[in-house]
């Protein structure tokens, strides 16, 4: 399977257009699917320390025929590493457990805004950058609050923030703002829950010759997010990568559009705790 085509970052590196989801995989399960997933064609692959499967990730990596340089690796900061200091140590301890010199990004996992400590972490990412530890830094589940905040107090824009994001809960608003900043959205669970069976999606998918999860995933990748689609399943691996010899006509994305309910699935990151 060729690999997803590149996108460019705000920092002038490129990153590409689907990626692949770790969580909730661990162990052996993690090791075998991340080394499926290269072996597929998947070049992006997202973990986090709160994951707790840094080292599994790292040694697929080290297993793999893929060599290291062809490899979007994403990791996250977690919550209970927030600040400037332990930010610093939080990135070194994940580098250790990847087994890498570098990860080609690095994400702020959740604002928690109730500590207080995000704009810390994120002059700490910016040093660390420097220091050569990461190619590009982020944000995940950043409001436009918390992105002005960055913003006006280190002018350092992040290159991507991802999200929730899925057919009923397309964040419209927030996506505006992002790439009004020029900063990529990332979409997490993308596949959602309960939309295989929506008819929609399904007559979508008899329409196209795909099935309920690649018109999803293709929705997502024509409204230029990066979706980051989890299987542990190699056929549905490949399936989720095989979006980009078809195309959703401006039809077929109203209707999409249609099914937007405002249904978050996951924590508000006014209020989400992560440690
Ligand atoms: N930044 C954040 O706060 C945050 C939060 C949550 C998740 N994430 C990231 O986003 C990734 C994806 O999110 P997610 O795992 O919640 O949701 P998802 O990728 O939308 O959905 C995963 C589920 O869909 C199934 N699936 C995958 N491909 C399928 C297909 N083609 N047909 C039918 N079912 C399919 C998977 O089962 P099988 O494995 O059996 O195929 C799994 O049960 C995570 O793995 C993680 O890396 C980030």
């Amino acid at each position: 399977m060729p690999a997803a085509p590149l996108l460019p970052l705000n920092d002038g590196k490129s990153i590409p257009s689907v990626g692949f989801g770790t969580y909730p995989m661990k162990d052996q399960q993690l090791e075998t699917a991340v080394q499926a997933a290269l072996l597929t064609g998947y070049r992006l692959i997202d973990t986090a320390a709160s994951y707790e499967n840094e080292t599994n990730v790292g040694n697929a990596l080290q297993a793999s025929s893929v060599e290291r340089k062809d490899i979007f690796l994403s990791t996250k900061l977690r919550g209970s590493d927030q600040g400037y200091d332990a930010a610093l140590r939080g990135l070194d301890a994940s580098l250790q457990r990847l087994n890498v010199e570098y990860v080609d990004l690095y994400l702020i996992h959740w604002p928690l805004p109730a500590k207080d400590l995000y704009v810390e972490s994120w002059k700490a990412m910016i040093a660390a950058q420097k220091d050569g530890k990461i190619r590009s830094i982020g944000v995940s589940n950043f409001k436009p609050a918390h992105l002005e905040r960055l913003l006006q107090e280190t002018g350092v824009v992040p290159v991507v923030n991802q999200i929730e994001i899925h057919a009923d809960f397309p964040q419209n608003e927030q996506r505006a703002f992002n790439a009004r900043h020029n900063i990529l959205t990332q979409g997490w669970s993308p596949l959602g829950k309960g939309l295989m069976d929506n008819p929609t999606i399904t007559q979508l998918a008899e329409k196209h010759n795909r099935n309920p999860a690649q018109i999803m995933l293709r929705w997502a990748t024509q409204l230029q997010i990066i979706p980051l689609p989890k299987s542990g399943n190699p056929d549905r691996m490949r399936a989720n990568l095989d979006i980009f010899d078809f195309t959703l006509d401006a039809d077929d994305m109203a209707a999409i559009a249609k099914l937007d309910t405002n249904n978050r699935l996951g924590g508000d990151p006014d209020t989400h705790e992560e440690f």
